[in-house]
């Protein structure tokens, strides 16, 4: 075990202190930047000595505070955007660390990161290679890039957030490959820097990953028996965190994810393994906050009516996703009863959880609604006309 892990353990109790609860509006998203930090360090430890670099994915959580802290900490960046590039800069991250994804880059976006001289390019179409090199070439640069390859690895997560089996958009299949590669060498502004994968998110069994080593391994093989070295590697991201039990694991296994890269693949001294993690880092310091609107009894069922709504936090809606939430005003002695946790917006898929054992709850109890740093604020809206949550910060240690 490690020693960070277990004294964050002992901090988690009652880590929703009266004034970090009275300090906003409901409902607001509260992050624990201790549990971030002790995350990062944690990342930190579990990579030294290995030849590589962690890129945080910001599409996890784009809030200001949360990417400054991490870009303060020394990680790279994975981006999707123009405006995550722009946001990226403005946090603080070097430009020669970011990596930039995604299959629809507009040509605006392709200036910005050719302009600012981004680290890689993860380049997920000949169409698209075709357009950065003509891009590059107009603006009299050379681009890096990676090629995003397919590799039809199933991640045996929700289907939604499977993105590395031969049926979706993702990446270059591998029988496209080695045309893509070829293009790629041949391309006068295009620098050929590498392969990147990325093969779902919220992963928790390593034999994905497993599978994912041996298909680089063998094509590290192949292409340097045609005298092509590929001196980036990247794995993207993926690994999952414990919706269930938050308080058993605030910080994933990073040993157990890390350690399966470093058994798994043959990397050569000339290469260099890249990350992306987005959920691992950010998932477990965030919280929902909420309060109860109305409880509301019928013949068959009881309803808890929250002011967060799917606008709020998306992934039960979206993903059928479970989040723990616990009733932070009940006395812990109070009996169980099973209710819908629902929220107010005028859509059936408005729930949080159906027949989820709460201790009774009245009208005005906080609750919170846990693991909530990813993929929560960063995909709120405003639908029907609600306010974006606000975000407040505590630091335990
Ligand atoms: N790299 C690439 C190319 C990606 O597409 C993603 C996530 C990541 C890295 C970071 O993945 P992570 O380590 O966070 O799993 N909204 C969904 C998750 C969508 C993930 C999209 N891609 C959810 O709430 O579960």
């Amino acid at each position: 075990m490690n020693d960070s892990k277990d004294s964050y353990n002992t901090l988690t109790h009652n880590r929703f202190t009266k004034e970090v609860l009275q300090c906003a509006r409901t409902p607001f998203y509260c992050y624990d930047l201790g549990l971030l930090h002790a995350t990062v360090l944690e990342i930190k430890r579990q990579t030294a000595g290995m030849n590589c670099i962690v890129h945080y994915a910001l599409k996890a959580n784009e809030n200001k505070r949360i990417i400054s802290e991490i870009a303060r900490m020394g990680l790279g960046a994975d981006l999707v955007s123009g405006g995550e590039i722009q946001a990226a800069i403005d946090a603080g991250y070097n430009p020669q660390d970011m990596s930039y994804s995604g299959v629809g880059k507009t040509d605006w976006e392709i200036r910005l990161g050719l302009e600012l001289e981004l680290g890689c390019f993860n380049v997920e179409s000949s169409a698209e290679l075709e357009v950065i090199n003509q891009i590059a070439g107009e603006m009299g640069r050379q681009a890096r890039i990676a090629i995003r390859v397919n590799p039809d690895i199933d991640a045996h997560t929700h289907r939604y957030i499977t993105t590395g089996t031969a049926d979706n958009k993702f990446g270059i299949t591998l029988d496209m490959l080695p045309q893509v590669v070829r293009q790629a060498i041949d391309l006068p502004h295009i620098q050929l820097l590498g392969l990147h994968f990325h093969i779902g998110s919220q992963i928790t069994a390593m034999r994905p990953y497993q599978m994912l080593c041996d298909m680089v391994n063998q094509l590290i093989d192949e292409y340097e028996n045609e005298g092509i070295r590929f001196e980036q590697i990247n794995v993207g991201g993926g690994l999952g965190i414990n919706y269930e039990q938050p308080d058993e694991q605030p910080i994933p296994n990073f040993e157990q994810y890390f350690g399966t890269f470093r058994q798994g693949l043959k990397l050569r001294p000339y290469q260099r393994l890249h990350f992306e993690l987005g959920r691992a880092i950010v998932g477990q310091c965030g919280t929902l906050i909420t309060r109860v609107t109305y409880v509301k009894e019928s013949r068959a069922k009881r309803f808890v009516i929250l002011d967060a709504g799917m606008n709020d936090l998306v992934r039960p809606a979206l993903y059928g996703a479970c989040h723990k939430i616990q009733n932070l005003s009940a006395p812990d002695d109070l009996p169980m009863a099973r209710c819908d946790v629902v929220g107010p917006v005028c859509e059936s898929s408005d729930v949080f959880a159906k027949d989820y054992p709460l201790p009774i709850t009245r009208r005005g109890d906080l609750i919170a609604i846990r693991s909530a740093g990813a993929y929560g604020e960063s995909m709120a809206s405003s639908y029907n006309m609600r306010p974006l949550p606000q975000a407040v910060f505590f630091n335990h240690l």
